[in-house]
């Protein structure tokens, strides 16, 4: 296959091998749209050192056609010394030139007549980046920015806190960055690690998602991982535990306390200024993984429960999560929180859930969705793009589907899109973030785009090539097509590998931890 593109679009056709156009520095670019201009001559100056003049006979057209039914939808035609590409808005003509774009690097800057007609399938097409378990610096973050555009993805979620590391620059809590973003050591090194995006950096980050019709939802996830903020801010934690930044992975037990009002009251100011900087409108609140261990045994927690005529600490938790999702809310914006379970009490059905560990035929998450709650799917199983690929494979990420029974068809809308996410325990450099990061982004982004009748595995095989010149052009070492399905010894070696994680929980800690605190303040 000489020339493709991912994600599949609607419609392909290269009608005829004849080469009718060429671009040079010669071809002149007619544009309505300034962004998707930029971007075609920013990937002409970089990766091929051209620098349009436009005095020539070959032509490229970007313009608006409102008659394109989709928004985001676009065409895009090759004729004899004519690209013509019209979009429904400016960011259908800005996927129509990341379409060119990959065609132009199939063919060399030498392209047949061809025909595209496209539209996305989902309007939330979402990548995850975890910059709290390792920094990643601002380029690099600009870097998975270009290389979400190149696969159409318009969603950067930014998960800016966790136990090992908070990377929001707060200037009204410094502390949360002076200690809360540094660390000692990871697991069993010696080397400190730290990190974290100042006000200006952060600006300059959601401009640059911006320009490439990407929108930034901030996630502060709370009120369990949250040692990095404890850290700093003792009063936060139940019992005032003195602790320092976590430098093992795993679940932790010291979480927000959330009897005391000095918790909300600092949560409310931190996210004041969240909400200052990110001006796409959703803000993430995480929710997940919240062991109610300390809530058992706090004066506070349990003064609280009682006061509210609270059943148990799960009735707690939403408590929580309700009273800061209504802060939020009272502000205009639109709330997320990851999914852990669907409980007897939830946060009220316009909170946006985020499902990672459940699927869709769970009658009880149909039911949340049938009555109007918007979901976005990340499913860990097929999404969590740091999984080995003895775990997750390639084929895998692509051919997960979600199941849909006992969605009402009018409901469907509910499900507003994917998300793919990249978790960063086990991802300490760019390098390795590319290992498992791609091709899965790939496979991902077809899911995310391309309409699930569209989508077949084995042309998707057949683009492999094609797809990795494209990966290569942006600087990306993706795993190689040999690692990414891995059989019998190769998948268990993976997984084994994998399983070292366990090793780094701090199972031990946690434990010895537990007991010594039910000695001190249990009944
Ligand atoms: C999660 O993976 N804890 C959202
Ligand atoms: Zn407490």
């Amino acid at each position: 296959m000489k020339y493709s593109v991912i994600p599949q679009p609607r419609k392909f056709d290269v009608i005829s091998d004849e080469t009718v156009f060429t671009l040079t520095e010669l071809t002149e670019i007619e544009s309505e749209c300034e962004k998707a201009k930029k971007s075609l001559l920013i990937f002409l100056e970089e990766k091929y050192e051209i620098e349009i003049m436009g005095t020539g006979k070959e032509r490229i057209i970007l313009k608006i056609n409102p008659d394109i039914t989709k928004s985001e939808g676009y065409t895009l035609k090759v004729s004899e010394n004519l690209v013509e590409i019209y979009g429904k808005d400016e960011a259908g003509v800005f996927y129509g030139v990341q379409s060119l774009i990959q065609l132009l690097i199939c063919g060399d800057l030498f392209l047949p007549r061809i025909f595209i007609e496209d539209s996305p399938r989902f309007n939330y097409r979402g990548f995850m980046l975890d910059c709290a378990r390792y920094f990643f610096t601002k380029q690099a973050v600009m870097h998975f920015l270009d290389l979400m555009a190149v696969h159409k993805l318009n969603r950067f979620h930014w998960h800016l806190s966790d136990d090992q590391g908070f990377r929001f620059g707060s200037e009204q809590f410094p502390l949360l960055t002076e200690i809360g973003s540094r660390r000692s050591h990871t697991n069993f090194n010696t080397v400190p690690h730290e990190g974290y995006y100042t006000k200006q950096d952060m600006l300059e980050i959601i401009e640059y998602a911006h320009d490439r019709f990407i929108k930034v939802i901030p996630e502060i996830d709370s009120p369990g991982h949250a040692v990095s903020m404890i850290a700093g801010h003792p009063f936060l934690s139940c019992f005032g535990r003195e602790m320092t930044v976590a430098t093992s992975w795993g679940i932790k037990h010291d979480v927000l306390c959330v009897g005391k009002k000095s918790t909300y009251k600092f949560m409310c100011g931190l996210l004041d200024e969240v909400c200052e900087v990110f001006s796409d409108g959703i803000i993430h609140l995480g929710g997940d993984e919240v062991p109610s261990t300390r809530w058992e045994l706090c004066p506070h927690c349990q003064a609280l429960m009682k006061e509210e005529g609270m059943k148990n600490e799960s009735e707690l938790h939403t408590y929580y999560l309700q009273k800061i999702a209504d802060y939020i809310k009272k502000k205009g914006l639109k709330v997320c929180m990851w999914n852990d379970t669907v409980k007897e009490k939830m946060v009220d059905r316009d909170v946006i859930w985020q499902l990672w560990n459940g699927e869709l035929n769970n009658s009880e998450v149909a039911n949340e969705i049938n009555n109007g709650r918007k979901f976005i799917i990340s499913s860990s199983e097929a999404y969590y793009l740091d999984l080995p690929y003895g775990q997750t494979s390639l084929k895998k990420t692509y051919e997960f589907n979600m199941e849909n029974d006992g969605i009402n068809k009018e409901c469907k809308n509910n499900i507003m899109g994917l998300e793919c996410c990249l978790w960063a325990e086990f991802v300490p450099s760019m390098k390795a973030a590319h290992y498992t990061a791609f091709p899965r982004f790939g496979a991902f982004s077809e899911s995310a785009w391309t309409e699930e009748k569209n989508k077949d595995y084995g042309r998707f095989s057949q683009k492999l090539g094609n797809y990795y010149k494209v990966l290569e052009f942006y600087a990306v070492d993706p795993a190689k097509p040999s690692q990414v399905n891995p059989k019998s010894l190769k998948k268990m070696l993976s997984l084994l590998y994998w399983e070292r994680r366990k090793l780094c929980w701090a199972g031990l800690s946690n434990f010895m931890d537990n007991r010594n605190i039910r000695k001190k303040y249990g009944k």
